[in-house]
């Protein structure tokens, strides 16, 4: 299939490329380089050894995002362009709505004159909002705690709404969990442009001797250790989801199938801390301080519906998490040129 990619340079994006290549399908990438580095390009093409469509705008740009379905036989469209930083979307909530929003309306728009109708979209586990239920199943009511949350909310509304009015598309709303690790090579990985919120890139940048101390967002939590427990998935398992999603949507009989890409298995704050300790060989400095607002104490998924349906499961060890993490942030420290 020829698949376009928009916000393909980005972290899981880029590694989602290399394994749709790696399947046989022609990649193109739309990126508006807002928030990745070109230098991501020649090292995808290093990767899989062969030139990389690249697209440079940004998606709100309708009559560029127009042009390009009119030009290009596009056959499936996976969507990871967009903000996600939570607290920035915070502070900015009318330019985290605006850009979120605007850019799907606008690729959806162009996929449905031009006749593409297989949509995988990025969303969230932050969907489930503060209330749910663990492990978090996909039937669960949905909401949000801050504005980035709502535009993955109100996305999966829309595309719901697009796929009633014609249930001749075929999307999916791959719900992810906490997605970390990098690519084998340590060629590429996460890349935060600013301090990092998540835990693994902070983890990391402490390792490299970036950051001086870990700060452990609450230690009373209702969990077995007292830190927040999350359900964190290797990037390389995540990217063969999408894979495998892309491949279920040409066999499916409904318009729109939401799917949850997690493990199912919870790992708490210090356990992840202590996996990377092993993976560096030595201990890293960290204090408990406290709880982060808007934290909730654990999330990890029921995954079974995606194993079932996409015949797909994720493989790879908090361990194995942690050493790629690793191999990536030592072999660049200060991430991408
Ligand atoms: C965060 C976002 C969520 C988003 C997800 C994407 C918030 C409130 N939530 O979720 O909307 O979908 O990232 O991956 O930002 N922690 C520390 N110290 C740190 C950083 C994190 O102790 O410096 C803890 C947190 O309290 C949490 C766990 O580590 O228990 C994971 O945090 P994080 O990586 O930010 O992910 P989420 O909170 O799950």
């Amino acid at each position: 299939m020829r698949v376009l990619v928009s916000g393909g340079a980005g972290y899981i994006g880029s590694h989602t490329v290399i394994q749709l290549i790696a399947a046989g399908h022609d990649v193109i990438v739309v990126d508006s380089f807002a928030n990745a580095k070109p230098s991501v390009v020649g090292r995808l093409e290093a990767l899989t050894g062969m030139p990389l469509d690249v697209r440079s705008f940004d998606l709100t740009d309708h009559d560029k995002t127009e042009h390009l379905f009119a030009d290009e036989q596009i056959d499936a469209v996976i969507h990871f362009a967009g903000f996600k930083a939570v607290g920035e979307s915070v502070e900015k909530p009318l330019e985290y709505y605006e850009n979120n929003l605007v850019s799907t309306f606008s690729l959806v728009r162009a996929m449905r004159r031009h006749d593409v109708r297989k949509l995988v979209f990025s969303s969230s586990a932050t969907v489930y909002g503060d209330n749910a239920q663990v492990p978090m199943q996909e039937d669960a009511p949905t909401s949000a705690t801050n504005p980035y949350g709502w535009t993955k909310v109100m996305i999966e509304q829309v595309l719901r709404d697009v796929a009633e009015a014609d249930p001749s598309w075929r999307i999916a709303l791959l719900r992810y969990f906490n997605p970390v690790g990098a690519h084998p090579s340590g060629t590429i990985g996460e890349d935060p442009s600013d301090i990092p919120n998540n835990l693994m890139p902070f983890i990391a940048q402490v390792a490299v001797g970036r950051r001086e101390k870990l700060s452990i967002y609450g230690g009373d939590y209702p969990t077995p250790d007292g830190t927040g427990v999350r359900d964190y998935i290797h990037v390389e398992d995540l990217a063969a989801g999408h894979v495998a999603a892309l491949h279920r949507l040409g066999q499916t009989d409904t318009s729109v199938n939401t799917w949850n890409l997690g493990t199912g298995h919870g790992t708490s704050v210090l356990e992840m801390l202590h996996a990377f300790e092993r993976a560096v060989g030595h201990e890293l400095a960290h204090e408990v301080v406290d709880r982060r607002p808007g934290d909730i104490a654990e999330s990890y998924a029921d995954p079974t519906k995606a194993q079932a349906e996409l015949g797909w499961r994720a493989t790879r060890t908090v361990d194995d998490m942690c050493v790629d993490t690793w191999r990536w942030q030592s072999a660049n420290p200060d991430g991408y040129p």
